[in-house]
């Protein structure tokens, strides 16, 4: 996809975005249809439903060839990363919507041939939408956003998921004590846009595809490491363990979690 396609490409992402954060705004206080997955944590809404529905159908209006991932199901089954595939994830931290009405996502990744392309994730309520990619650059709003200056751990303040902090996996509870401090947000997205903008230095968690997918875009275009905890990379089509963070971290990170020498 050359420049010019890919900037209109961008441009229709954040389009369909916003129109869905604007309809979520709208009908934040309407009654909720709340139903439980995996667990009595993971939850889904009528308004992640719909909102699904409504960003697959725009999608395929405009790139009818592509590949679909959606967290609820109403996009393809994908089995391979051939050509233009969406992740979709119409609300990243539903218990944040559910029970905040706030702190949560909506976000897009577009990938070519298994290639991260265009990301895009705007915090709903604050009307802010991250954007960019390898082509393009990374933006909030209109304004670029440069790569941050990176921080040992010591200095930087660290994101993660709560379960791993809770069972202590990978020695969390000694990355807790080494960090300037710990984070827990409950949005992968809104986590994302902290190391965007430079306010956390690394996010741990257990993502799947549609959680990963737009903010690993922007943060490898602003010169951040995405990838497995131990350095492998990521598989887009499974779920798994990931470390997002900037080099120096990535090292301090992996020497405590992985017991492996400095
Ligand atoms: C969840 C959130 C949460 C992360 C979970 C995700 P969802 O997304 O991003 O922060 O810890 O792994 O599943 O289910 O609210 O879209
Ligand atoms: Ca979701
Ligand atoms: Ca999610």
């Amino acid at each position: 996809m050359d420049k010019a396609e890919t900037a209109l490409l961008a441009l229709r992402m954040r389009d369909w975005v916003s129109q869905a954060g604007a309809h979520i705004r709208h009908h934040i206080h309407d009654p909720l249809h709340v139903q439980t997955k995996s667990s009595r944590k993971d939850l889904v809404t009528n308004l992640d439903k719909q909102t699904e529905r409504d960003l697959i159908a725009a999608i395929r209006t405009e790139y009818p060839q592509a590949q679909i991932m959606g967290e609820e199901g109403s996009g393809d089954h994908v089995t391979d990363l051939k050509g233009l595939v969406f992740f979709v994830d119409p609300i990243d931290g539903t218990m944040n919507f559910v029970k905040q009405k706030y702190n949560f996502a909506i976000m897009i990744g577009a990938y070519i041939d298994g290639a991260p392309h265009v990301g895009v994730i705007l915090n709903v309520m604050r009307q802010e939408l991250y954007w960019g990619g390898p082509q393009l650059g990374v933006f909030k709003n209109e304004t670029p956003i440069k790569a941050v200056s990176p921080l040992s751990l010591e200095d930087g303040l660290f994101g993660i998921n709560s379960g791993m902090l809770a069972y202590d996996r990978y020695h969390s509870h000694q990355l807790f004590k080494t960090s300037a401090g710990m984070r827990i947000l409950g949005s992968a997205g809104i986590e994302y846009i902290q190391l965007l903008e430079g306010r956390q230095v690394a996010y741990l968690s257990h993502l799947a595809p549609w959680d990963v997918a737009a903010g690993r875009v922007m943060a490898e275009t602003l010169g951040m490491s995405v990838s497995r905890l131990d350095g492998h990379p990521l598989d887009m089509l499974s779920s798994g363990d990931v470390l997002i963070a900037t080099a120096p971290t990535v090292a301090d990170i992996r020497a405590i979690a992985l017991d492996q020498p400095r």
